[in-house]
């Protein structure tokens, strides 16, 4: 398989094929991604809390997007490598643009950026400046503080026509997809029959363009975050800690389980 760019996960659209996004944050969970053929790799600022276990992606610095984003793009992935802008570092055009080379600087082929109109100066000179820009639109993790909580966003009409416009807005301004965070199923529907690029819904129904979830949460990796949206297709959570317990088990009878002397 050839490289993955924003002009493949686009013409996914236009072929009616569905895009399965995951984020990634380091090397291992990287290549694992690439070679089971997962075309959009994000490390997500969701970092902030499935890695670095801060309480919200508000924390999240420039400096730690960065470092995480090398360990992934030294996996060579064949995916499009996409990272997040982190909160408070794309507030006007100049420090947006110095923020996303400074993640393509350390790999990263393309940012995403939460916000629709409010933010479009800021998305059309990080275009401008040779960036790729996936937009996020609905429920803002970066903004969770001033709205208290993870709410589904598109019930209230208020609510459907933003979500449409700033959709419109980053469409024409250039943006390659649109992540729809839970946005309700049939607004979702509707803004990716209206938009030509892709819609990549996390808790936004099933006829987004594709889906991306955070993978510890598909692995079900993290047994403290209870979510409505993600049933995780694994428990590895329940299966570290047996396999841990037995090793230490083993260890403490003196009848340690072999493993390999060296990689
Ligand atoms: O930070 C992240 O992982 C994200 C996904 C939830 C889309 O933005």
């Amino acid at each position: 398989m050839s490289k993955i760019t924003t002009e493949t996960i686009r013409a996914m659209k236009s072929r009616g094929e569905k895009i399965a996004a995951l984020t990634a944050y380091d090397f291992p969970m990287a290549r694992l991604l690439d070679d089971a053929g997962i075309p959009l790799l994000l490390v997500g600022d969701s970092l902030g809390m499935v890695v670095l276990g801060y309480p919200d992606t508000t924390h999240v610095t420039i400096e730690e997007m960065e470092h995480h984003v090398r360990a992934v793009a030294r996996a060579k992935p064949k995916a499009l490598l996409v990272a997040d802008l982190p909160y408070r570092t794309y507030e006007n055009v100049d420090m947006a643009v110095k923020t996303a080379k400074r993640l393509t600087l350390a790999g990263a082929e393309a940012v995403k950026a939460e916000g629709g109109r409010v933010i479009l100066d800021q998305v059309k000179a990080i275009i401008a400046s040779g960036i790729p820009v996936c937009g996020h639109l609905g429920m803002l993790p970066q903004h969770v503080l001033e709205e208290g909580g993870y709410h589904v966003k598109g019930k209230q009409e208020h609510e459907q026509q933003a979500l449409m416009a700033d959709a419109d807005a980053l469409a024409n301004a250039g943006a390659f997809a649109i992540v729809l965070e839970l946005v309700s199923a049939v607004v979702a529907a509707e803004i990716s029959s209206r938009v030509p690029i892709p819609t990549i819904g996390i808790g936004a129904g099933k006829d987004c363009d594709g889906q991306i979830l955070v993978t510890p949460d598909l692995l079900g990796m993290l047994p403290w975050y209870n979510l409505k949206h993600v049933k995780p297709k694994l428990n590895a959570a329940e299966q570290m800690r047996t396999v841990v317990q037995q090793w230490k088990s083993s260890v403490e009878s003196r009848d340690p389980v072999p493993v390999p002397a060296s990689r």
